[in-house]
């Protein structure tokens, strides 16, 4: 499989993102070099996402125009993984000829050998469940960490969801809860930091179950895993690790342990994305979310006395079947009182297969779009004002790349996952021209509903008063050879960190 170079296209959220780059590193492992885009590329994988209708659609979609794609040099090969994967399974290779091979969510360790098959002209599909911790033994990432390049890694705590929401179409396409051995995490952490690896965001589609169903049954030893908490503590002692973040957890998983490592842990994040979808406690229990409006404030209570300036964030779905406008008004208020940072919100779409789909009383599509947008309208002026009460604070920026806004800015992410640009001096040396990677203290001077925008602290770093058209070529031709790649990465992530929850 040699010469052979690969791309994937990776739709959804972190974790999709994460196993994208495990079948990168296994497919390196196979001898396989990443491709620099999709044009270059011997072999494609999707790795798809369902968690709307529109979602999925963008697969087939994305199949129909690999037609061209595959006939445009022999032996072309084609892989879809993912949710939608999960999902439909062998179906695929039935409507799509052209596909050469699919695996499911369970199935990412069997990438290499479909590949091989596929170059043999065998087609295949695996989609079965895989209840075991070797599961998680997959290599993440290359093992070299060349200067210039990101310091931030995700690392898998736990998989699978039993929430069972009327709206979601996550437990059934990843499967049932299982945490990893905590042993395990801690020694992949370590090895992160050995690379240089600056900031972990913990993984899990209720990450904060971490261990759960093994604390209950008493059987935490023998299955190496322990409260989430106590997770949290232990990683926070690993020496290099500067930042740690965890997503996405749910309100149901809060207990006093939970908040009190808010409070005590030095490199635990001042920032909790928590989703909570409706305001209204008439929705919430439709959604089977197992939580209150109530209960929700009083997590974030107890966050804010830990950490007085945590910022939130949360994930809003508008139109969920029966959702009446004195519901959605409770939601508008939700982001209000909760002081939400930012939030994701989305129109309820319906999942083949969930309660809710079942429900009927569908909200108008122009209603729901309506609600959507006056939600967005709040959020946006609220994110705004939060940003503008930054100006002035000094914070620390873990530099991701070259801002999407151009010239010589840099785009990373503040202790709150904040997106701050800065601009930076245009004629350092080499080493210090583009500090990707490296932890820069600044100062905020703007704000945007977008992002915040910062100065360097260091007189060294802060451009020079001729201003930006004398813009450094480092980081010009770092943005340029980001063009040419396709603007994305070898898991096809964008280079300006698109870090979200889809
Ligand atoms: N495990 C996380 C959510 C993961 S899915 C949690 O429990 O909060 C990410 C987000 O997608 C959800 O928070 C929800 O806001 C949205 N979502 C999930 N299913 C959806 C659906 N059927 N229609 C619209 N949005 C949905
Ligand atoms: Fe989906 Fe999250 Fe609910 Fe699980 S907890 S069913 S992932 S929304
Ligand atoms: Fe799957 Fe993540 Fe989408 S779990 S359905 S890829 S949001």
């Amino acid at each position: 499989m040699e010469d052979r170079r690969f791309a994937i296209r990776t739709y959804g959220c972190q974790m999709n993102v994460h196993d994208s780059e495990k079948v990168a590193s296994l497919l390196e492992d196979a001898g396989l070099t990443a491709a620099t885009g999709e044009a270059e590329a011997d072999v494609l994988v999707i790795n798809t996402c369902s968690i709307r209708d529109k979602a999925e659609h963008q697969l087939y979609s994305d199949l129909g125009k690999l037609r061209d794609w595959k006939a445009e040099k022999p032996g072309r090969i084609v892989g879809v993984g993912g949710c939608v994967a999960q999902q439909v399974g062998d179906r695929l290779l039935s409507r799509f000829d052209h596909l050469d091979f699919v695996f499911g969510t369970h199935n990412l360790r069997r990438v290499p050998a479909m590949l091989e098959g596929a170059l043999e002209g065998r087609r295949a599909a695996w989609v079965g469940e895989d209840k075991s911790q070797a599961r998680f033994d997959l290599p993440t990432r290359r093992p070299e960490l060349p200067t210039g390049t990101r310091r931030k890694a995700f690392v898998t705590v736990m998989e699978g969801c039993d929430m069972f929401c009327s709206f979601c179409i996550v437990p059934s396409t990843r499967g049932r809860e299982i945490s990893r051995a905590a042993i395990e995490i801690e020694a992949e952490v370590r090895q992160l930091a050995d690379q240089g690896i600056l900031e972990i965001t913990l993984l899990g589609q209720t990450v904060n179950a971490y261990g759960r169903h093994d604390v209950r049954r008493g059987n935490a030893a023998g299955a190496g895993t322990m409260p989430f908490a106590e997770l949290l503590g232990r990683l926070d002692a690993i020496p290099g690790i500067e930042r740690i973040r965890y997503t996405s957890p749910h309100p149901l998983f809060y207990d006093e342990a939970l908040i009190r490592a808010h409070r005590e842990l030095e490199h635990l994040c001042p920032h909790v994305h928590l989703p909570v979808q409706s305001g209204s406690n008439r929705i919430l229990e439709q959604m089977r979310r197992r939580y209150s409006r109530e209960r929700y404030f009083e997590i974030l209570e107890g966050l804010r006395a830990a950490r007085p300036n945590v910022a939130i964030t949360s994930d809003l779905i508008v139109g969920f079947p029966g959702e009446t406008e004195s519901d959605f008004e409770l939601t508008l208020d939700l982001v209000r009182v909760a002081g939400l940072v930012d939030s994701f919100s989305f129109k309820y779409s319906p999942r083949p297969g969930t309660g809710a789909a079942e429900m009927g009383a569908e909200v108008p599509a122009e209603v729901s779009q309506d609600r959507l947008e006056r939600l967005q309208v709040r959020q946006k002026n609220q994110t705004l004002a939060y940003h503008e009460s930054r100006v002035g604070q000094e914070t620390l920026v873990l530099i991701d790349g070259p801002s999407r806004r151009g010239g010589h800015q840099l785009a990373g992410r503040d202790p709150h996952l904040r997106v701050v640009n800065l601009d930076v001096r245009s004629n350092l040396p080499i080493s210090q021209d583009i500090p990707v990677g490296t932890l820069v203290p600044v100062r905020i001077v703007g704000a945007t509903p977008h992002s915040l925008l910062a100065e360097p602290l260091d007189p060294a770093l802060r451009p020079e008063s001729g201003g930006p058209e004398n813009a450094g070529s480092r980081l010009k031709s770092a943005a340029r050879q980001a063009d040419e790649t396709d603007g994305v990465d070898r898991v096809g992530r964008a280079a300006e960190d698109a870090l979200r929850v889809i």
